[in-house]
């Protein structure tokens, strides 16, 4: 069964670095990498003030960077997209366009966070598949700010990063226009190989905690499954989302639904509201159990709170998508300990908790029956828990 393979650190390092000299003809003068992300629970939870615990991919997007002294800022991929020419004074919302949006976005938001960037060469390049649920927009926006505050001087510290963690979801919300909540950057830029971090969204900048994911002592993986169904947190479908939620905690005069007690929902009036807002409250005390559940490699717990997860995002926030539920339904019945889709909706991924030797059988299982249902071809890869962005050449 092909995966898709996350790549070698150095050789990746070193690709991008090569493609910075073919399209520069200079050399980078750093490159850094930053994750992707696979959520294991607490969805459309982080712009509640709820919780999360999501896990850093394997697989990530490389930034190779370089000064220049004249302004200028040049923006490319290794991978597709047109590259982007402007200058480091005229980055903004509105002066980027397509995906370099990203990359001239965080520039932008180091600067207002006084962050002296100087005018940069930049190339990209990634193993994070696009469009599939996995902040393959947050491992681009990662990168570029800590390859950008290394050109910049400027030292790593757990201040910084809780500096790049807010100037990568200014860039996001503000220039880029996803009205995200902030778990995919805060995830790529705090993880720790190994571990879950546990993000509660109502503790102030640093409020993460480490959550230990015995996967091999448990006989388990995690197998991700891209349907293929490209998803875009620009389209309305998030945002709508987000207004209803916002509309609960108004009509339930609480700052926002982390404060909603589940008691207090029958009070809604408004029924597709009151079964967001249900979504919301149901999912942050699944996190907690989540959490709970792993401190004693409960791991048949897990498997039915990300059923409940799962069930909860289909009928109440209404985000899921047939393949996604094909998915799903097919991961458990092949053998999964458990299974939900993962990430905005709409499309894009689901996660599996998998015996490490029904792994193969899983992913062929949910093939044939996309197959089966005239659904085009999924691709899936194995979760690894692993680290942050990192400096890596
Ligand atoms: C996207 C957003 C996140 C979060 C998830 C849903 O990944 O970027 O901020 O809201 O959707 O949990």
């Amino acid at each position: 069964m092909p995966y898709v393979e996350p790549g070698d650190t150095s050789e990746l390092a070193a690709a991008v670095r090569k493609q910075f000299e073919q399209a520069y003809d200079d050399s980078p003068a750093v490159v850094a990498r930053a994750p992707g992300r696979v959520n294991l629970i607490g969805e459309h939870t982080d712009y509640n003030r709820g919780l999360v615990l999501p896990v850093a991919l394997p697989h990530a997007t490389y930034a190779a960077v370089a000064p220049r002294s004249d302004g200028v800022v040049r923006i490319a991929s290794g991978d597709s997209g047109s590259p982007f020419t402007g200058t480091i004074d005229a980055l903004g919302p509105g002066r980027v366009e397509g995906w370099a949006t990203y990359v001239g976005g965080v520039l932008w938001a180091l600067r207002e966070d006084g962050i002296d960037v100087p005018g940069v060469d930049v190339l990209v390049h990634g193993t994070v598949p696009l469009g599939a649920g996995l902040s393959s927009s947050a491992a681009l926006e990662c990168s570029v700010a800590l390859a950008a505050c290394a050109v910049a001087g400027v030292a790593d510290s757990p201040t910084l990063r809780q500096r790049l963690v807010a100037a990568c979801i200014r860039a996001e919300t503000e220039v880029a226009g996803a009205p995200t909540g902030g778990m995919d950057q805060t995830v790529s830029l705090l993880a720790s190989a190994g571990h879950a971090l546990l993000i509660d969204f109502d503790a102030g900048g640093d409020a993460t905690v480490d959550v230990s994911l015995p996967l091999s002592a448990g006989g388990l993986a995690l197998l991700v499954t891209d349907t293929r169904v490209q998803h875009a947190l620009v389209d309305g479908g998030y945002a709508a989302r987000r207004a209803d939620c916002e509309a609960a905690a108004a009509a339930l005069g609480v700052a926002s639904l982390r404060q909603a007690r589940r008691s207090d929902l029958a009070t809604l009036d408004d029924e597709r509201v009151r079964r967001r807002a249900t979504h919301v409250v149901t999912e942050i005390e699944r996190v907690s159990a989540t959490v709970s559940a792993l401190g004693g490699s409960e791991w048949d717990e897990v498997g039915r709170l990300f059923a409940a997860s799962h069930a909860s995002m289909r009928d109440d926030f209404e985000i899921s998508c047939p393949e996604l539920d094909l998915a799903v339904s097919t991961a458990v019945s092949a053998g999964a300990t458990g299974a939900r889709m993962t990430g905005g909706g709409f499309g894009g991924s689901s996660v599996a908790l998998v015996p490490v030797a029904r792994v193969d059988a899983v992913a062929n299982a949910i093939d044939t029956a996309f197959a089966g249902a005239g659904f085009r071809a999924p691709q899936h890869l194995l979760a690894e828990p692993s680290g942050a962005a990192a400096v890596v050449g």
